[in-house]
């Protein structure tokens, strides 16, 4: 029997209901926002691997040259029998954690993406042929409930994606983290860290346009699944820098006025020339302030490391006390 399986914790229309409520909520409210989950159909997540390799995007480089240095002290201080990876997208950079925790069992990404979760167990599969791999659809921030696997259990959540949720998000969703650690489990955080305001905008406003084909994707989404009446190219890629709350936004500004039809939902939704649709916060950390955010979700910073530049940064945490 093949040691792989795939889970849709939801409801098959689970995912079209709460694009539904997500798009009603969000293109009613002024200023208009949608979250950033909504860019990950199989075009977004492949636009987004595109991304990972831009000579702006350092992220991804910056966090696989502290996974490759750092994988076997993980392993020693964790001895993880069961990986668990939220947002784990193609699991690329996850192989270098993999190699080295030699007691594995299980590994159990968890992802909205279903084409990226079925395109990173193949190729995890073949690297790794008895490792058993539980692969998640589903929703990180919506009370995970996680298979039956032997512990210790790592938590990884890598990329920064944690910085792609808002503040009050962002507590919730550590907190019900912290309530899937047990004694002895510890979580693996990625952070991308507040630095110089143009490599920040270069890094979400590439020369080659990726970045602005992966924010306008979004657009498609709503095209496709709720039959909406809109033209990306009607619209603008926006990235800037938001000094007080060091976060990268992502907009989407109306070329000229016009309306947005959206039969699904029985909605026009106008935009005045020059107005912004928020599609995305990345926000950017400093070590004081993860260990903060961890500590109020009743966790201990135990580790931190930097790639060699100090861009991006690595947590191990457990829980605390
Ligand atoms: N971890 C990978 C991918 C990061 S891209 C890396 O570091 O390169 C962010 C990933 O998180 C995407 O695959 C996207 O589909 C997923 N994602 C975004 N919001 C999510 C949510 N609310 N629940 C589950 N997955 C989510
Ligand atoms: C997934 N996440 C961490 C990316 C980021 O950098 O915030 C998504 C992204 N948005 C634009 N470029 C990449």
């Amino acid at each position: 029997m093949s040691p792989y399986r795939m889970t849709r914790t939801l409801p098959e229309d689970a995912t079209g209901a709460a694009l539904r409520a997500d798009v009603l909520d969000g293109l009613t409210r002024m200023p208009k926002a949608l979250p950033p989950k909504w860019f990950y159909d199989a075009r977004g997540s492949e636009l987004f691997e595109e991304i990972t390799r831009l000579p702006e995007y350092y992220p991804t480089r910056a966090e696989r040259e502290i996974l490759i240095g750092r994988a076997p002290e993980i392993a020693a201080a964790t001895g993880a029998r069961t990986l668990v990876e939220l947002g784990s997208g193609s699991s690329e950079k996850t192989r270098h954690l993999l190699r080295e925790l030699t007691g594995l069992h299980s590994y159990v990404p968890v992802d909205v993406s279903e084409s990226a979760l079925t395109g990173a167990a193949e190729a995890l599969l073949e690297g790794h042929p008895s490792l058993h791999v539980h692969a998640l659809i589903a929703d990180f921030t919506r009370g995970l409930v996680l298979p039956e696997t032997p512990g210790p259990r790592l938590v990884a959540f890598l990329g920064g994606t944690i910085g792609n949720l808002l503040p009050a998000e962002r507590a919730e969703f550590l907190r019900s983290v912290r309530a899937l650690l047990e004694p002895g489990d510890a979580l693996l955080l990625g952070t991308d860290l507040v630095k110089d305001e143009a490599v920040l905008v270069r890094a979400y406003d590439d020369a080659a346009g990726v970045t602005a084909a992966f924010n306008k994707n979004v657009l498609n989404v709503l095209a496709r699944e709720l039959d909406a009446d809109v033209d990306p190219d009607d619209f603008d890629h926006v990235a800037l820098w938001d000094r007080d709350r060091e976060w990268i936004e992502m907009r989407l500004r109306a070329r000229t006025a016009l309306s947005v039809k959206i039969p699904e939902l029985d909605l026009l939704v106008p935009f005045e020339e020059g107005e912004e649709l928020r599609t995305e916060v990345s926000a950017k950390f400093r070590q004081e302030g993860v260990r903060g955010e961890l500590a109020a979700a009743d966790m201990e910073l135990a580790r931190w490391w930097t790639d060699s530049a100090g861009r991006f940064a690595l947590s191990l945490a457990t829980a605390a006390g």
